[in-house]
């Protein structure tokens, strides 16, 4: 019976090539629909108002603040100008609070600004700006806004584990900038900017060919450069590059074709946001451990694994996390050691028999395989909206897609397996100038550098 269970999930989290392909078209379609009108599409396709990406030329101090991840991070970096480089950069990191999460807008911004006022408290003489002039901050929000400048944004919704009410519908730069005043801050936000806009940004700088970057992390995104001219729904200027980079939001994206389960909508129906982010609910670390967890549910209340009564801890949504599936999934010891010891730890189940841990490793690697491959999908999506998932005749064009997040990071055989199906979706040769690049925490910095190239005072770029 066990068995049973996890072939008939085998078999419907499949995701053959055909169907990738059938995911990559829909996410195609829905990116056109989501650019030609707003509310057009479940793509919402969101304007950045990021027209110019890093040069190289930024120059000064600057701060950022990444909220958004597990953790929650502040940074300064000092950049120095045309072949300065980044001169010099410091970080601290927070993980924030659950209980924050799903309070209020005050006490939300208010630790974020303290422990900002904390962080410039704490730093030297070196970092002193001349007098009267104010520090400058990239905002980097991972969560839907509609922006209404570069510095101006209102909340559409909360995502992953944040469910703060009085924040949605207001422009989350301005309640930073309250919280900042409340600490006796004197800093602007000059660029709001999500994640994927970020890491974009961030990847630019290091690498020219950098045309799209993807958080696969917590949640999970996408953002890209598009021709200014190609989105019917902008009706402001032309900018004078010629490109805007687009917030795809793809975590909302929903097909037909999408390989869902019984587990996938129980999970959804039980989640702070029933019927939204339904591909990221697929593929993303918040929510593949809970995946695991409920179909082992299901075995142990039909097929008695683990005994005749279910583990009580079996039965806590959310209790096994993403890091121990991946644990799981990466044990090549003989007796599945570490298996039996996260099923302990996490579960308290005890004396597992070889066969149940090698059971537990399968139904790991069924749902990362699948949230890996459906990710490649998307990943074809992008490449296809923008011309480049062949070779043009003659052409010696690299493209370059910017990763990051911790999903992407730590877990190996999901990365492993998402490289691959690209690889089997684009060919071997094309796949030789498609390349994926890791971002380590370039959102953060990215963040910065679009801080200084929209700074109040005009020297910033030499
Ligand atoms: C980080 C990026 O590396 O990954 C962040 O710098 C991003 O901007 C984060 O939000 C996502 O990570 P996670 O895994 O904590 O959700
Ligand atoms: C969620 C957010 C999105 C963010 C992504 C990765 O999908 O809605 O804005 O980019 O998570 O952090």
């Amino acid at each position: 019976r066990a068995m049973a269970i996890v072939a008939d999930l085998d078999e419907r989290c499949g995701t053959p090539l055909a169907k990738l392909r059938q995911v990559a078209d829909a996410m195609t379609v829905e990116m056109h629909a989501g650019l030609a009108s707003e509310g057009g599409s479940k793509l919402k396709m969101l304007i950045s108002y990021v027209d110019n990406l890093p040069t190289g030329n930024e120059k000064g101090l600057f701060y950022a603040l990444d909220l958004g991840g597990t953790n929650f991070r502040v940074l300064r970096v000092q950049l120095g100008g045309k072949d300065g480089g980044i001169v010099n950069q410091e970080f601290a990191e927070v993980s924030i609070p659950q209980d924050l999460m799903v309070g209020s807008s005050d006490t939300l911004f208010d630790y974020i600004a303290a422990e900002l006022a904390k962080f410039v408290a704490q730093e030297g003489e070196d970092f002193q700006l001349p007098p009267g002039r104010q520090r400058e901050l990239g905002f980097t929000f991972s969560f839907p806004v509609m922006q209404t400048s570069i510095d101006s944004g209102t909340l559409i919704k909360w995502t992953k584990g944040f469910n703060i009410e009085d924040v949605v519908g207001q422009d989350v730069v301005a309640e930073l900038t309250r919280a900042l005043e409340r600490q006796g801050l004197d800093m602007r936000v000059s660029a709001l900017v999500n994640d994927t806009v970020g890491t974009l940004a961030g990847g630019r700088y290091n690498n020219k060919d950098v045309v799209a970057a993807v958080i696969l992390g917590t949640g999970t995104n996408a953002a890209y450069v598009e021709r200014a001219h190609a989105i019917p729904k902008w009706h402001g200027l032309l900018p004078k590059s010629g490109e805007m980079v687009i917030n795809m939001e793809w975590g909302n994206f929903r097909s037909s074709h999408l390989p869902l389960t019984e587990y996938d909508h129980s999970l959804d129906a039980e989640s702070l946001n029933p019927g939204e982010q339904i591909f990221e609910k697929l593929i993303s670390g918040m929510y593949l451990g809970e995946i695991v967890r409920k179909v082992l549910c299901r075995i142990a209340e039909e097929a008695s694994l683990f005994g005749d009564t279910v583990p009580p801890k079996l039965k806590v949504p959310f209790i096994l996390r993403t890091p121990h599936t991946s644990a799981m999934h990466h044990d090549t010891s003989p007796d599945l050691k570490v298996v039996a010891d996260k099923l302990r730890d996490i579960l308290e189940i005890t004396n597992t028999s070889l066969k149940e841990r090698k059971l537990v490793v399968q139904l790991c690697n069924i749902v990362a395989t699948r949230g890996a491959r459906l990710a490649a999908a998307g990943i074809l999506g992008i490449l296809k909206k923008l011309g480049r998932e062949t070779l043009k005749n003659g052409e010696d064009q690299k493209t370059v897609i910017a990763l990051d997040g911790g999903l992407y990071e730590h877990y190996t055989e999901y990365r492993k397996c998402l490289e691959s199906t690209l690889t089997e979706l684009i060919g071997e040769k094309v796949s030789e100038s498609i390349v994926i690049e890791h971002s380590n925490d370039g959102s953060g910095i990215g963040a910065a550098f679009l801080a200084a190239s929209h700074s109040q005072y005009p020297d910033v770029e030499e």
